[in-house]
């Protein structure tokens, strides 16, 4: 199956793996890039040094391109770190076993440590960098003089327009299925609009588990599939046993969206943590980023520890298609066999 993802990056299968964080590590990533896929290590999670030998574990088990996921400040310059300044004062009142439950976003809140992640995933020049949220000219500029492909994440028409006049070379056309930060529009309606919006290629996420939803992202116009909450349910991907379980056996209602994490809009599990939250009237209290600080230990709690009544755990809708525990490769594979026997099958049967 070749599209301009397969070309741009020489791979065999248009599907990547999720930068999901702490979830998307070194096994994850070069699992999906071994079997041909495109993995993406969840990059937003680590400090400098743990991050330095996890992209040497990836190098490590795998000679095929891979990418990373960053969430980066519009500039990291003074009047950014006051931004981030209440965020950090939190981080020094913190206990040292509340920073220890903090692997999340300890990188996030810790002075330094993302200017540090920059200088390391430059150096290490991934075949793609993924960014959320803001897409900073000064580390555009740096990944074009590496040649580094940038990929950024948008929910909606007006993000993908900015993301395109930023010059990235693809966009991730992301429906309010997906598991993680979300908008307000389904796939199904917001992939062919950005399809429309921007002369840059676009990669289809949210609800995309098998072969059927990557034949749909392909017919809406996208050049490959990002997926995300497929990949939880593989022995490769991070997390306690009962959390993968739990999206092997969830159903559709079992997903809500929440501002308690980071104080922007996400896809998570609903559990107690989340009702409380919510009936608190307390919706994303201290603001992005602030509420990380509120919230970063409850990412441990669920994955770690495997507490799922009071972890926060990202997961999307397809937690409802997903039914078994699969190696990851196995599920690039079968997506993508699928996917060629369908649209194969649509010729014929159209014809
Ligand atoms: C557990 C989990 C963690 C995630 N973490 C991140 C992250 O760190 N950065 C990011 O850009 N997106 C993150 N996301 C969103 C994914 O990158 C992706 O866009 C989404 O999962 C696609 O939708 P799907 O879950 O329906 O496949 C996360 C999603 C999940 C389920």
């Amino acid at each position: 199956m070749k599209t301009i993802l397969t070309e741009r990056f020489g791979i065999e299968h248009p599907i990547f793996s999720a930068g999901m964080a702490r979830v998307a590590q070194a096994e994850l990533t070069a699992a999906v890039s071994n079997a041909g896929g495109m993995g993406c290590l969840g990059g937003v999670s680590y400090m400098p040094e743990a991050l330095t030998a996890e992209i040497e574990k990836i190098e490590s088990l795998t000679d095929k391109p891979y990418a990373i996921n960053l969430l980066l400040p519009a500039s990291l310059t003074t009047e950014d770190e006051e931004a981030w300044r209440p965020v950090r004062e939190l981080w020094g009142r913190l206990s040292e076993e509340e920073r220890g439950k903090m692997a999340g976003v300890e990188a996030l809140l810790t002075k330094g440590a993302v200017a540090d992640q920059v200088e390391i995933v430059l150096d290490a020049a991934p075949a793609a960098v993924t960014l959320t949220f803001a897409v900073p000219d000064w580390f555009m500029e740096e990944c074009r003089k590496r040649d580094i492909a940038t990929i950024a994440l948008a929910g909606s028409v007006g993000k993908a327009r900015e993301y395109a006049e930023a010059g990235v070379d693809f966009i991730v056309a992301q429906g309010t299925e997906a598991g993680g930060h979300t908008g307000y529009v389904t796939s199904m309606t917001l992939i062919p609009a950005v399809v429309d919006a921007v002369d840059v290629p676009v990669i289809a996420a949210g609800g995309i588990a098998d072969g059927r939803g990557l034949a749909s992202a392909l017919s809406l116009g996208a050049c490959g599939a990002w997926v995300g909450t497929r990949f939880i349910a593989t022995p490769e991907a991070y997390g306690h046993d009962a959390f993968k379980q739990r999206v092997i056996d969830g159903r559709f209602q079992d997903t809500t969206i929440t501002f308690s994490y980071s104080g922007k809009r996400m896809r998570a599990f609903s559990n107690d943590w989340t009702q409380q939250w919510e009936s608190s009237g307390e919706d994303g209290a201290s603001g992005f980023p602030a509420q990380y600080g509120v919230a970063g230990t409850r990412v441990e709690t669920g994955y770690q520890d495997g507490d799922l009544t009071e972890g926060m755990m990202p997961v999307g809708q397809t937690l409802g298609l997903v039914h078994e525990m699969k190696p990851a490769g196995e599920v690039v594979r079968n997506m993508s066999a699928e996917a060629d026997q369908i649209i194969s099958a649509l010729h014929e049967r159209l014809r």
